[in-house]
């Protein structure tokens, strides 16, 4: 029965050099989705995405977690499993600040998985789509990453943790795609706290009891600090 569960999205690791998907200079104003983020897009051209998550796996390997990861992971030290940490990001920048326990409801980059025989394992630096399932020796080999139009990860879990916590903190997401963007309104009705620590209002934002806008490195630190220390004062 976790206190608090924080969702996080791209603005989280912005300030780690990985790209959002909808600011101005976003992702998919420079690739269509339907192309590298759907499974349509992947039975076209199985190369283009494999290339797009390599460009991807990359950029990622050569970022660092900024103060917002590293302060993410302050708090998992101190309250344990009172934390319930789930992210749209596929990126590894929570475990590579010393984060134990991330839910990562898309999937994540260093991942592979198998569309045969479901074997996952971790991606090497560069995928091909002829790469064969090292389990099932099959051809149908792609990124361990949930697309428009699939189905997210543990979701039953994060429904079990959004009835119980005392508090929801939503960090640099958009609220512009289901399920995560609904999980504000869960947390609500489970009586929760809710905030929205963002760069600017997402599209959820009215939902919020609390707004707290600035980058991510500087709202989410202070926002753990507060209550770190309300934390020791108990
Ligand atoms: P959605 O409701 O956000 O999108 C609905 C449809 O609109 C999608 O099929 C999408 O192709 C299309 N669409 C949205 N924005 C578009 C744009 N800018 N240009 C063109 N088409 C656009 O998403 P959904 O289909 O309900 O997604 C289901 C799940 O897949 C969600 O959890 C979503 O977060 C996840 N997902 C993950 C990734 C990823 O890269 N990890 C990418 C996309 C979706
Ligand atoms: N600090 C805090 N927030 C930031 C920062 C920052 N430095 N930079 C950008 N943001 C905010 C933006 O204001 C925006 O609200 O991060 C959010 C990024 O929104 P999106 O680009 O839509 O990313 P996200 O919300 O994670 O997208 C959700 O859509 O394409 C799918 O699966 C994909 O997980 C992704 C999902």
């Amino acid at each position: 029965m976790p206190a608090i569960v924080v969702l996080s999205g791209a603005g989280l690791s912005a300030e780690s050099g990985l790209g959002t998907f909808r600011d101005t200079s976003g992702l998919w104003a420079r690739y269509d989705l339907r192309d590298v983020a759907t499974p349509e897009g992947f039975a076209r051209n199985p190369q283009l995405v494999h290339d797009f998550y390599n460009a991807r796996r990359a950029n990622a390997l050569a970022s660092e977690p900024n103060a917002a990861h590293r302060a993410l992971a302050r708090l998992e030290a101190a309250l344990g499993l009172e934390m319930y940490c789930v992210t749209q990001n596929i990126d590894p920048l929570l475990e590579q600040a010393g984060m134990r326990r991330v839910v990562h409801m898309h999937g994540q980059l260093m991942r592979m998985q198998c569309a045969g025989c479901g074997h996952r394992w971790d991606a090497p630096a560069s995928t091909r789509a002829d790469d064969p399932c090292p389990a099932c020796n099959g051809p149908h080999t792609r990124p361990d990453v949930v697309w428009f139009g699939e189905i997210p990860y543990y979701m039953d879990e994060i429904a079990e943790a959004l009835e119980s916590c005392a508090v929801f903190v939503s960090i640099g997401t958009s609220g512009s795609v289901y399920p995560a963007a609904g999980f504000v309104q869960i947390a609500r009705e489970a009586g929760a706290h809710t905030v929205e620590l963002n760069l600017e209002a997402s599209e959820t934002a009215s939902q919020f009891d609390e707004l707290r806008q600035g980058p991510a490195s500087a709202v989410v630190a202070q926002w753990v600090e507060e209550i770190l220390s309300a934390h020791r004062d108990t």
